[in-house]
C-alpha cells in the first residue's frame, strides 16, 4: 500500500485542502446566518418594531435618566456608550452594528471625534446611514460601509475606540469580533459594548446559540482574546422593564395582539442581562 492513498471509498483530502474546504463551509455558514439577521431587522423594519418617532435608532434604549420616549432613552444609551469609552477629539472611532447611524451622528455633534466608521452587515441600513450624515453635512467625518463585524476590512492599529450598540449578540461569532476588534485597535484603544446576555442558569431563546453565554464567561473571551481591565456592569434593570412599559403605554385599548406581544417580550427578556462592557487593549 502507497502512503497516502486510501483503501476506503471516500478519497484522503490533504490536510491544507481540508482547512481550506472547512474555512469556506465557515464562510458559508457564516454569510447565511448574516442573511438571516439582514432579513430579520427588514422585516423588524416593516413592522414598525422599534417605535422611535424622531430617530432610527434600533436599540431599545437606556431609561434610567427619565426618558420619556424611546428617541430620548436610545440617545441616552449612545450618551452613555460615548462616556464609557472616554470618547474624545482625538478619537478614530469604529462603530460595528451602526444600524441607520444615528449613534455615529449623535457622537460627532457632542464629542467631535476626528472620524468614525459605521459598518454594518445591511446595505438598506448603511445607505440610510450615509443618508442621514449627508443630511448634517457630517459625510466628510462619518463613513459608513457594509462590511461584518467578524472580517473587519481594516489594518490593524487603526482606531482609538472600537463601538458596538446592542448587535454584538448577533455577531457568527461574537467572540471572532472580539479578536477583530482587538487586532483593530491602537495600543492603549478600548472598546465599549452593550450586549444582551443570558442571565447564570437561565436559556436565553432570543440570543445566537454560539453567543448565548453569561456576563462572567463574556469578559472571560474579552481576556481571552488579549484584552486587560475588563469591566462588565449590569444595566437590565434600566432597559427591559422600562422599554416594555413604553411599548405598553403606546398600545390603543383594544390591541389585544400588541398585548400579547410586549408579554412575550418581557417573559423572553426576563431571563436576560443587558450589559455595559469596556476592555482596554494594553501600551505595546
Ligand atoms: C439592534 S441593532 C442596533 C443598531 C444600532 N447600533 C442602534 O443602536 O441603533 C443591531 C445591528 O447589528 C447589525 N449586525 C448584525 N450582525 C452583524 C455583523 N455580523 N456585522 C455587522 N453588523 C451586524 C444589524 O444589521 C443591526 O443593524
Amino acid at each position: 500500500m502507497e502512503i497516502g492513498t486510501n483503501t476506503a471509498q471516500t478519497p484522503v483530502v490533504p490536510i491544507n485542502q481540508r482547512a481550506e474546504s472547512n474555512h469556506e463551509a465557515y464562510k458559508k455558514r457564516r454569510e447565511s446566518h448574516e442573511q438571516r439577521v439582514v432579513e430579520t431587522y427588514e422585516h423588524t423594519a416593516r413592522q414598525d418594531f422599534n417605535p422611535t418617532d424622531q430617530t432610527q435608532y434600533l436599540n431599545i434604549g437606556y431609561w434610567k435618566d427619565g426618558a420619556q420616549s424611546l428617541d430620548e432613552a436610545a440617545r441616552a444609551l449612545a450618551n452613555l456608550v460615548a462616556t464609557s469609552g472616554q470618547f474624545n477629539q482625538h478619537d478614530c472611532i469604529l462603530d460595528v452594528g451602526c444600524g441607520y447611524g444615528d449613534e455615529d451622528i449623535f457622537w460627532m455633534e457632542h464629542f467631535q471625534p476626528q472620524r468614525i466608521v459605521g459598518i454594518d452587515i445591511n446595505p438598506t441600513e448603511v445607505k440610510g446611514a450615509a443618508k442621514q450624515a449627508a443630511e448634517r453635512n457630517l459625510d466628510e467625518r462619518i463613513d459608513f460601509q457594509v462590511a461584518s463585524a467578524v472580517d473587519l476590512p481594516f489594518e490593524d492599529a487603526s482606531f482609538d475606540k472600537v463601538a458596538s450598540i446592542e448587535a454584538s449578540h448577533h455577531f457568527m461569532t461574537r467572540e471572532d469580533f472580539f479578536h477583530e476588534a482587538y487586532r483593530v485597535l491602537k495600543p492603549g484603544g478600548r472598546l465599549v459594548t452593550t450586549d444582551a446576555v443570558p442571565l447564570p442558569g437561565r436559556k436565553a431563546h432570543f440570543i445566537n446559540p454560539v453567543n448565548a453565554y453569561t456576563a462572567e464567561v463574556y469578559a472571560n473571551k474579552l481576556k481571552n482574546a488579549g484584552f486587560t481591565n475588563v469591566q462588565v456592569n449590569s444595566i437590565g434593570a434600566h432597559v427591559f422593564k422600562p422599554y416594555s412599559n413604553f411599548l405598553l403605554s403606546r398600545l390603543g385599548k383594544f390591541n389585544l395582539l400588541g398585548f400579547i406581544n410586549v408579554m412575550m417580550h418581557r417573559f423572553f427578556s426576563s431571563r436576560l442581562d443587558y450589559i455595559l462592557v469596556t476592555a482596554d487593549k494594553g501600551e505595546a
